[in-house]
């Protein structure tokens, strides 16, 4: 039985056996295979999903496991239970495993030391998004086979995103090249990466523009969406100038128009969808992982 709670501390091995599996299983022509019946997981989302909580649970009820969905805006959360106790309470009623969501960084990491039940990250804090960072890396290995060398920027704000943490942990250990390339007071110095300017991280093989997440600021972190758009936006001018078999990527949801334009969203040259049809098949590998 084992945890994900971060890509920081899994080694390469570990990383290629679960991208090999998810491999397995998109292949699989059967929508469901009841590999894990009798097994109960909860998802535990006390911040808000639509992505990782619904292709969690269709990977869930793939492998034939039965899926209990809690939100906390209609839980006891709501009366001011805490979050080790709400665990702690589904724990006891016998789940087999737990994917949790939680806005406070520093909370997965002690309530795994507390829960005996395997515990999956499904976002925490600015921290790590680890299945989110798989979906990617296997995104880019289904694009360009091998992960050794890709040149992959990561545009935006890097500051506050969780998905910039694990796929820079992640990436580093299969020799590809990360950089940052983010706005004042978007960026991450304590992240040893290079920052660079929205022109050399054009070059790139991966392009992958991060959302804007204004509800992580403090206060005036962007004066204008249109500001932001002009100086650190993919317009459709800054994508004529990205290589020909380079791909855009997006863990989403999406700012159109801010981050993106609109119109490359769905472009030849955009993996923003098949990044999401990728999740389903990694997180089944993730949750048979835990559970078999
Ligand atoms: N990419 C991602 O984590 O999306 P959600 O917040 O919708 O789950």
């Amino acid at each position: 039985q084992r945890s994900l709670l971060g890509l920081k501390e899994l080694d390469q091995e570990e990383i290629r056996s679960i991208l090999d599996r998810a491999a397995y299983w998109e292949a699989q022509q059967e929508k469901v295979k009841p590999v894990l019946p009798g097994k109960f997981v909860a998802n535990m989302f006390f911040e808000n999903s639509t992505r990782t909580r619904f292709s969690f649970e269709v990977a869930e009820k793939r492998l034939g496991a039965e899926v209990l969905n809690f939100s906390a805006a209609v839980s006891s959360v709501q009366k001011g239970e805490s979050i080790y106790d709400t665990v702690r309470t589904l724990e006891s009623m016998g789940i087999d495993a737990g994917v949790i969501r939680l806005k406070p960084i520093g909370v997965l990491a002690e309530l795994a030391t507390k829960i005996r039940i395997p515990l999956i990250n499904a976002g925490d804090g600015n921290n790590e998004h680890p299945t989110q960072a798989l979906l990617d890396l296997y995104t880019m290995r289904k694009q360009f086979g091998e992960l050794r060398g890709l040149n992959v920027s990561i545009i935006g704000d890097v500051q506050h995103s969780r998905v910039a943490r694990s796929n820079l942990w992640a990436l580093r250990k299969f020799g590809a090249n990360v950089s940052f390339c983010a706005p004042e007071g978007m960026t991450a110095a304590e992240l040893d990466a290079p920052h660079i300017s929205i022109d050399e991280a054009l070059k790139a093989d991966v392009i992958m523009m991060l959302r804007v997440q204004l509800e992580r600021h403090e206060n005036g972190l962007i004066k204008s969406a249109e500001e932001y758009r002009q100086q650190y936006g993919l317009t459709v001018e800054r994508a004529k100038r990205i290589a020909p078999h380079a791909i855009i990527m997006h863990p989403a949801p999406i700012n159109r128009g801010v981050e993106i334009d609109d119109e490359l969203v769905e472009s030849p040259q955009s993996r923003i969808f098949p990044q999401m049809q990728n999740g389903v098949p990694i997180r089944m590998a993730v949750i048979e992982r835990a559970l078999s």
